[in-house]
């Protein structure tokens, strides 16, 4: 993949230089800019405020910004576009049975995407996320929750990454910011819903305790919710699903907002499942309270650390709670 980019930079390049041996020499200040930085064709899970920063201006892209309206108002990433994530909101809605944060109907979130300025497939936008920092870690929930989002509407995901650090991240390499709110040019966006990777309440009652055939359900909520010492109001019991482990989503950060790295967040996962846990483990099923964390977990797991299986109980904790016992 990154060999057919250079070879296409490279192409880029040469034919720059074809077309331009006649012309008069210009001062380096004079002559426009016109060919894409090497650096802009590598697109990961993650990229950073100096990236985004360089690349923005050559690549077909959209910065969402999902913090909310007040703070975008105030201050935001020039050209960004405000989609606040909110328990209900363009990116999730009420459930049955009450369900908070579920998936909204994929048409929605496709003409959301449309009037944001997104198009798919073709010419296909590439989407860039920029979340809030805090403590709970909530804010910087909202990016992967939104990843998965999108990815449940059917872009393809390496054509979605996070900005690292999120918006505090980039002010705080005094980047330039802005309180101009940019108009959208709409644009047709049309997917194919994904629910390959959700699985339902029936799935996880029938895979509880199967860690001996490769199957774990891990929790991402933090751990005094996970021990059932504190309650979330969401959850009608305390404690977890049976059976399953801890891995609290918020450990994943640095206390900035930013990611920590893979290899941290390997230990981490392997200190919690095993140490024989890799890349092409079975299955994890992971969940938390109602769809934030368990989506910090999807997005890490498949994303960052490039695991092949792993899906997500929406209904979590929420839903569970509702029917079964939990475990202390
Ligand atoms: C539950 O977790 C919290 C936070 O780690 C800890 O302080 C507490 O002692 C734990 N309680 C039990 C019963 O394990």
């Amino acid at each position: 993949m990154i060999g057919s980019r250079l070879s296409l930079a490279a192409t880029a390049l040469l034919g720059l230089a074809a077309a331009q041996p006649a012309a008069p020499p210009t001062s380096p200040a004079m002559t426009p800019r016109t060919f894409t930085p090497l650096v802009c064709y590598i697109f990961g899970e993650l990229v950073s405020p100096w990236w985004l920063q360089k690349c923005a201006p050559h690549l077909n892209l959209v910065v969402i910004d999902l913090r909310s309206a007040a703070e975008y108002a105030e201050s935001h990433i020039p050209g960004s576009i405000s989609l606040p994530f909110d328990p209900i909101s363009a990116w999730s809605v009420m459930g049955p049975g009450d369900l908070l944060l579920e998936m909204p109907p994929s048409a929605d979130v496709m003409a959301t995407l449309g009037a944001a300025g997104v198009s798919n497939p073709s010419p296909a936008t590439k989407i860039v996320l920029v979340n809030g920092v805090g403590v709970p870690a909530f804010p910087q929930a909202a990016s992967p929750r939104v990843a998965t989002t999108l990815k449940y509407a059917g872009i393809s995901e390496g054509r979605v990454a996070v900005l690292d650090g999120g918006f505090p991240g980039w002010a705080s390499e005094s980047l330039p910011v802005t309180t101009v709110v940019p108009t959208p040019v709409p644009k047709t966006y049309t997917a194919t819903e994904d629910r390959s990777f959700l699985v339902d309440i029936n799935y996880v009652k029938a895979n509880l305790n199967k860690r001996n055939k490769g199957i774990v359900l891990l929790d991402g909520r933090d751990e005094a919710v996970y021990n059932g010492s504190v309650m979330e109001e969401w959850a009608l019991k305390p404690g977890h699903i049976p059976s399953a482990l801890n891995l609290p989503g918020k450990n994943f950060w640095n206390e900035d907002g930013s990611w920590k790295s893979s290899l941290e967040i390997l230990v981490q996962l392997r200190s919690v499942v095993g140490y024989s846990v890799g890349r092409t483990y079975g299955q994890i099923i992971v969940y938390c309270g109602v769809g934030g964390y368990a989506s910090t977990l999807y997005f890490t797991l498949t994303r960052i650390l490039g695991f092949d299986n792993v899906v997500m109980y929406d209904g979590s904790a929420q839903e569970w709670s509702k029917y079964y016992d939990m475990e202390l």
